[in-house]
């Protein structure tokens, strides 16, 4: 198994390319189960988990085409039993369930286990296939979903963590293709739902207010192929733009959308740092001074949870008090333990983490169950006084293209190794 070592002290400048998101892209292929036209997605990124979906997808039955980032897919005729092997290596699989239950009338997936995050479950995407009319059933592992036919209803998705976001492209995914009219209400506003809804716009479905809490779905008979490009992926951006300020002198994100990332932005200045966002570029500088932050991780628009490990990185050498509370994971903490193992100050109280900025971290062995909290200890690295040797690197490869490529281009020292 790989790991990556981080040779900590170099610092970072130079310009870095953001790839296509991750989470806009493995709803969008699995949307393309709608249609048995074909589809051609570009900006696709290389990762481990878009390599699950497309597996899932060949399994099903679809043909395949991949080549340096454009994926074509044709889905003409299809199964509606996702593969249990590879469906359990990834829980975003669970969102073919929405475009299956649509073009086939059924699906069955199995449950998703295993997730290191907390309890994940996906009762809201039930409730929805429910109110649309369809049958649920839990049987050995699997979930059924079954309806013969679909009919649009008025579907809260609003849980007591906020909205969600896989549930919200489940059920948008489902009634595309449903009789009537959906409203979906408490839906969930992230940029990579809006992608998803301009997708299927693209393909012939007719949907308004994605992106806002309320989305509006005619259902439509069939739908076409057609071809998209993945928007910018928002939290590999907010992961350099942290890289950048805990090692970085200046330091340019290409290819970004600056609009996606104004709650990762607005607190990183607060925190000292200069940032211009000129078109679909970045830049970041350090200020005179630092400053601790209090951080409250909310559904989009307010600062989110895929940067709560990273912005700990950076708070972990920032000095006084900074305050962090994880409000749609209350469990998502993996990283905590390691980067105390690396001489942080921080103390868990609840969902709440107080840190108290040390003036340097110092390298060491580590390993996180999680991909955020793995990429947070490869940032930690990068400031930290020696050797650091981030173990498990398989949770990094799942959501970051090239991370330690990318950012040895902008200046680091770091190595993969096999472990
Ligand atoms: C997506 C992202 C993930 C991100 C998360 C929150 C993808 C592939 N993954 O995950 O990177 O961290 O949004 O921004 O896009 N919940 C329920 N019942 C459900 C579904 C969710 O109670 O049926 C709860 C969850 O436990 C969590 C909250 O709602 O507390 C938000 O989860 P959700 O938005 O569904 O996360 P995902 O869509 O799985």
């Amino acid at each position: 198994m790989d790991k990556i070592v981080v040779h900590g002290g170099h610092r970072l400048s130079g310009s870095v390319k953001i790839s296509g998101s991750k989470n806009s892209a493995l709803p969008i292929l699995a949307a393309t189960l709608l249609t048995s036209e074909p589809c051609t997605i570009s900006r696709v990124p290389d990762l481990s988990d878009i390599h699950y979906m497309l597996t899932i997808l060949s399994e099903l039955g679809c043909e395949v085409e991949r080549a340096s980032g454009v994926v074509k897919i044709r889905a003409e005729k299809i199964l509606s039993q996702a593969p249990y092997d590879i469906v359990r290596k990834m829980r975003a699989s669970v969102c073919v369930l929405g475009p299956l239950l649509g073009r086939q009338g059924e699906a069955t997936v199995s449950l998703p286990g295993g997730c290191v995050i907390g309890d994940r479950p996906i009762d809201l995407h039930l409730r929805g296939f429910e109110a649309l009319g369809a049958a649920v059933r839990v049987t050995g592992g699997d979930v059924k979903v079954l309806a013969p036919k679909l009919r649009g209803a008025t579907i809260s998705l609003r849980s007591k963590f906020g909205s969600t976001v896989l549930g919200t492209d489940n059920v948008m995914m489902a009634a595309v293709l449903a009789d009537g009219v959906t409203i979906i209400d408490g839906a969930a506003e992230e940029p990579e739902v809006v992608d998803l809804a301009n997708f299927l716009i693209a393909m012939g479905a007719k949907i308004e207010g994605a992106g806002t809490r309320k989305i509006i779905i005619e259902g439509v008979k069939e739908l076409h192929g057609a071809e998209h490009e993945v928007i910018p992926d928002r939290i590999e951006a907010g992961t350099f733009l942290a890289a950048a300020a805990i090692a970085g002198d200046h330091v340019r994100l290409l290819r970004v959308n600056p609009l996606h990332l104004k709650a990762v932005i607005d607190p990183l200045v607060d925190a000292g740092f200069l940032i211009e966002a000129n078109g679909n570029e970045i830049s970041i500088r350090p200020g005179v001074k630092r400053r601790p932050l209090k951080l409250d991780t909310l559904p989009y628009p307010a600062f989110p949870t895929d940067m709560q490990a990273q912005m700990c990185a950076l708070l972990a050498t920032t000095e006084g008090i900074s305050v962090v509370t994880e409000n749609v994971f209350p469990h998502r903490f993996m990283h905590v333990a390691e980067l105390k193992r690396m001489g942080a100050d921080i103390d868990l109280q609840g969902a709440t983490l107080v840190i108290k900025g040390v003036p340097q971290l110092s390298g060491a062995p580590v390993m996180a169950s999680d991909l955020r909290a793995s990429a947070a200890l490869v940032l930690a690295g990068l400031q930290a006084d020696g050797v650091t040797e981030v173990n498990r690197v398989y949770h990094i490869d799942r959501g970051y293209e090239s991370i330690d490529e990318k950012l040895n281009g902008l200046g680091a020292q770091i190595e993969r190794m096999k472990a």
